[in-house]
């Protein structure tokens, strides 16, 4: 029987601590090769104009540029703090003329209609107050014919595999928001409900080793 889903923020990760360590702990991840850019990119999200939503640290966006040719990157993020950190990051890959980073809250995205080729997610939704307002802000800002892929963890895993990838989780102090993230995190029914409120006719929702996976098309 899984667990009740519980709500872990509203308003992304603010604090100044936090995202130091988050900063960390996506850097191991990354080094890993745990970060499912190759799966954004198998999707078909390659190139043109390209929107990342909660970036955090900006990792994963700036993997994606080292592996795509042709490509420029939005990424929307909620928390400024966040987004002092991935630019200091985007500076380090020398990818700062490469990416822009805006400030703003996904549920009302500052950009008009059709305005993306792709637009990619990971780890964020759980934390999306009203996640059916972002799929149908994500419907809007596609182009005609755009995919969109959100990779996050499901809450629904075996518990087996929590208690072992807990124990090997770094830095030691993400693992209590780690946890907190996977009780808010979505199981693979509650996701396909939440697309079946959408606009989107078009998608697919998998489970995957300890997260699950969305893709779709507008
Ligand atoms: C758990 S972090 C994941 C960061 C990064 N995508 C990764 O996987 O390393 C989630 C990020 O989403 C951001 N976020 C949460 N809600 C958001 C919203 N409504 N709009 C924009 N960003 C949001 C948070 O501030 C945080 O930086």
């Amino acid at each position: 029987m899984v667990k009740q889903r519980v709500i872990e923020t509203n308003e992304g990760i603010q604090g100044e601590l936090d995202v130091e360590i988050f900063n960390e702990f996506a850097k191991v991840m990354r080094d890993k090769g745990w970060n499912n850019v190759d799966s954004f990119i198998a999707e078909g999200i390659t190139k043109g104009t390209v929107l990342e939503i909660g970036p955090g640290p900006g990792l994963i966006g700036l993997e994606w540029l080292k592996k795509t040719q042709n490509a420029g990157l939005t990424a929307l993020e909620i928390s400024n703090t966040m987004i002092r950190i991935a630019k200091r990051n985007a500076e380090d890959y020398g990818f700062s003329d490469k990416v822009r980073y805006v400030n703003g809250n996904a549920l009302e995205m500052p950009f008009e209609d059709g305005s993306f080729d792709g637009i990619f997610s990971n780890g964020s939704i759980h934390e999306w107050e009203k996640p059916v307002k972002v799929l149908n802000e994500i419907y809007r800002t596609l182009k005609p014919g755009g995919i969109f892929c959100i990779s996050d963890m499901r809450r629904d895993v075996n518990p087996l595999i929590v208690k072992m990838i807990y124990a090997s989780t770094k830095p030691k102090e993400i693992r209590p928001g780690f946890m907190s993230s996977l009780h808010a995190a979505y199981t693979v029914n509650e996701m396909t409900e939440l697309l079946r409120n959408t606009e989107f006719q078009n998608f697919k929702v998998e489970k995957e080793f300890f997260g699950l996976k969305v893709t779709g098309k507008k």
